[in-house]
């Protein structure tokens, strides 16, 4: 069994929290890389090593894995699409192996992942030499098939009364890797919470749904703790730790925000009939993340959030500006840290998944925080690995994800 996720814009995080969630798969894998946007799964195990047809996997036998693919699908930030891998074939050999894959279907669509093949060609030559008729659906742009056609046309096997198929070639080396797309991400669902919540935030900047799924997974994995988000802003962490499932707390020291938290979280239960623990006067609450949490947490917790970043900036920063930047928002993390280094061991969060930022100076470097405080973070006894950045090529501000553990409580 060998499924391939095609990764969203953010292809190093995307790699990572998947290594991190599909420990819920029933089954061992090796991960690869094999496109820049493709990773796959490869199961270890011989008794699903087998090719079996795509439709078996519409069988009650594997609802359970059904249920873990798509479940994956909702949790993955990073990932757009979910493929299942039928086979590999040689390059004289694809079109034969192609016609046998879209007999099933009466509409079809071509996604070619790497250079070499026209998925329009390919498609059109396809529909020439099958019997019956067929309906074509060539990609709107390039040579991948978006979301948005994927759903529109019903065209992913797990996906809700599908129509058709979408099959995607991946170019290797020595031949292709072909599938059928089992899932696609729900791109109206990550728009509705992205940009329909009550309380926005432009100014400081709410992380994105997708985004802070992705700091979810690489601090959870297939484990279910709490979560507390100590800088939870206008609640975004808060939410999606809620849609995944979790108990999930926040607390900031801006009143403002503790308000626009909890208006944005009751809107989430609301939509997505979420029944909650506790009120959300009870799951956010107004404090410095400097001091202990006024609430006592559930144990095992973890810590994900994005802290403060810094006044916005409107342009690069000059070398004294940078230095009183790194200063200023030094402080506040180390105190922080500090802070947890006074709590009993068993009552500390198993892992931080954090932001830490990096700002653009006027000679185009970027200063990075996590880099200025690392040697220290490590003294302090924290281990720490930066997993990725983010941020578009013209931000000012870089955000980078950072995975801290204390040595003391591995
Ligand atoms: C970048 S924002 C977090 C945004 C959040 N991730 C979201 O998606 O809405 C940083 C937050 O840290 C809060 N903050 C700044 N200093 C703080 C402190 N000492 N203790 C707690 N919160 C603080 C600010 O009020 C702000 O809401």
């Amino acid at each position: 069994m060998q499924l391939a996720f095609i990764l969203g814009r953010t292809p190093e995080l995307a790699k990572k929290e998947i290594e991190a969630a599909a420990t819920i798969l029933p089954f061992q894998w090796s991960a690869t890389i094999v496109q820049p946007d493709v990773l796959t799964l490869k199961s270890d195990s011989r008794d699903l090593s087998d090719v079996f047809h795509e439709n078996d996997l519409l069988s009650p036998q594997f609802s359970q894995l059904r249920e873990k693919i798509m479940n994956l699908q909702k949790r993955l930030g990073g990932t757009i699409k979910i493929v299942y891998i039928i086979k590999q074939v040689e390059k004289d050999k694809l079109s034969i192996d192609l016609q046998e894959l879209i007999r099933p279907y009466k509409t079809y669509g071509i996604t070619v992942h790497g250079d070499g093949i026209d998925p329009v060609r390919l498609g059109l030559q396809l529909k020439r030499q099958s019997s019956g008729s067929r309906r074509f659906l060539a990609p709107k742009e390039g040579r991948k098939m978006s979301s948005a056609q994927v759903i529109r046309y019903r065209l992913a096997l797990f996906g809700d009364r599908p129509a058709g198929g979408e099959v995607v070639v991946i170019c290797q080396p020595a031949g292709y890797l072909i599938g059928v797309t089992l899932t696609v991400q729900d791109i109206d669902a990550y728009a509705k919470r992205d940009f329909h919540i009550p309380v926005p935030d432009p100014r400081s900047g709410m992380l994105t749904p997708k985004v802070a799924q992705a700091m979810l997974n690489l601090a959870v994995g297939n484990s279910a703790p709490a979560v507390y988000d100590p800088f939870c802003g206008s609640g975004r962490v808060v939410e999606e730790a809620l849609l995944m499932g979790l108990p999930a707390f926040g607390s900031d020291i801006a009143v403002g925000k503790v308000e626009a938290a909890r208006k944005n979280l009751n809107w989430i239960a609301a939509e997505y009939g979420l029944s909650l623990a506790a009120v959300p006067e009870r799951l956010i609450w107004q404090q410095d993340a400097s001091v202990l949490p006024k609430t006592e947490l559930p144990r095992p917790f973890v810590i994900v959030t994005e802290p403060y970043l810094g006044s916005p900036l409107r342009q690069p920063l000059t070398d004294p500006e940078a230095t009183a930047w790194q200063a200023e928002l030094e402080k506040l993390y180390f105190a922080f840290f500090k802070m947890w280094m006074t709590v009993r061991v068993d009552r500390q969060p198993r892992k931080w998944v954090m932001v830490f930022p990096a700002v653009k100076c006027r000679d185009g470097r970027f200063q990075s925080l996590y880099r200025a405080m690392v040697d220290r973070l490590d003294e302090m006894g924290y281990s720490s690995l930066q997993v990725s950045d983010y941020g578009r090529p013209s931000s000012l501000v870089k955000r980078e994800i950072v995975v801290l553990t204390r040595r003391d409580l591995q």
